[in-house]
């Protein structure tokens, strides 16, 4: 007779040498559209049914999904955040949270820079200015931006990705501060970064780049308050998430020139609704959350978190457990 196999849930569809692997050790169901989210009711509705989930940071993991999920071991996520799962929750059921870091450091490195290097050389406004037939002659003026080099740059997170940010604007010539919870002195002697408290850093900094986690700590973490300490000349880029800074407040420091412009890869709600007031500004270049969003890099965060899925399940040790504390329990 054969063993019954753990079954588990992908909340969209794999690369087929993933899902093959997978299905040696697992029964496994997918949800098998590309650009659409698993149906809330369809996960609220099955999810009994599963030893193991494997989402997206669009579905949202809470109370609900984790008391109907009763037989549920682990949730696997395809993310280095995990603001979407209720982790503490998570923890007193008994279930293992696991997510990606490591392997999209540099690729959010790579895209977060860009996003910096677009927006203060208005990169896609003069794009978009060229094509529209709008380019009448050269002159001094004409799509002026903010220089890169000399200017100092303020990180607002040094984990991996802050760090390897920093390591590429060392070869653009940028003087480095950053905050974070804990002070980082092994990368400020290899990077020469300073420290600076929030405030000093927003006072000094040309560029804020936001790389922290997304927590009830640092929601709302920037405000007009925060807005008012920056200079008029400075440059928000936000790689993070969206509710770290308060959008209503960003909007109107753009309007009222109280910073110069923003670089935004992530929203409060997204996808973003069309109507939202960032998306009228000038002085706002906006990706819909393509941080990590290489070939390769997604190829290994959906390999990651499908071996975090399957170790929990063999009872090993998955390589990303995040709520460790479980291990107590055990
Ligand atoms: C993450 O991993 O948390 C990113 O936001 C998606 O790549």
């Amino acid at each position: 007779m054969r063993a019954i196999k753990p079954r588990v849930f992908i909340t969209r569809k794999p690369p087929i040498h993933v899902l093959e692997d997978l299905k040696e050790y697992f029964d496994v169901d997918t949800w098998d559209f590309e650009e659409s989210n698993v149906p809330r009711e369809h996960l609220l509705t099955d999810i009994e049914k599963y030893d193991g989930l494997l989402c997206l940071l669009t579905e949202n993991v809470d109370e609900e999904v984790l008391s109907k999920g009763e037989s549920l071991k682990v949730v696997s996520n395809l993310a280095v955040g995990f603001n979407n799962i209720d982790v503490a929750l998570a923890t007193q059921k008994g279930v293992m949270v696991t997510n990606t870091p490591g392997v999209l450091t540099e690729t959010t490195a790579d895209l977060t820079f860009a996003l910096l290097m677009a927006t203060s050389r208005r990169i896609i406004e003069a794009s978009a200015i060229l094509r529209e037939g709008q380019w009448k002659t050269w002159s001094p003026m004409f799509l002026t931006g903010m220089d890169i080099h000399g200017s100092t740059l303020g990180i607002i997170g040094l984990g991996d990705i802050g760090a390897a940010v920093a390591r590429r604007a060392k070869g653009f010539n940028l003087n480095l501060l950053y905050h974070n919870r804990s002070r980082k002195e092994n990368l400020e002697s290899e990077l020469g970064i300073e420290y600076r408290d929030l405030p000093g850093l927003l006072k000094e900094s040309d560029f804020v780049v936001i790389l922290t986690p997304f927590t009830k700590e640092t929601e709302n973490l920037i405000t007009i308050n925060e807005f008012k300490l920056m200079k008029k000349t400075a440059i928000l880029i936000n790689t993070a998430r969206g509710g770290i800074v308060n959008e209503e407040d960003l909007a109107k420091a753009l309007s009222d020139g109280l910073i110069w412009g923003a670089g935004l890869d992530v929203f409060v709600e997204e996808p973003v609704p069309l109507n939202h007031p960032l998306l009228r500004l000038p002085n706002v270049v906006t990706l819909p959350h393509i941080g990590s969003a290489s070939i390769q890099t997604r190829t290994k965060m959906w390999e990651l978190a499908a071996k975090n899925l399957k170790e929990a399940l063999l009872g090993n040790m998955p390589p990303n457990l995040v709520n460790k504390e479980i291990l107590a329990n055990k």
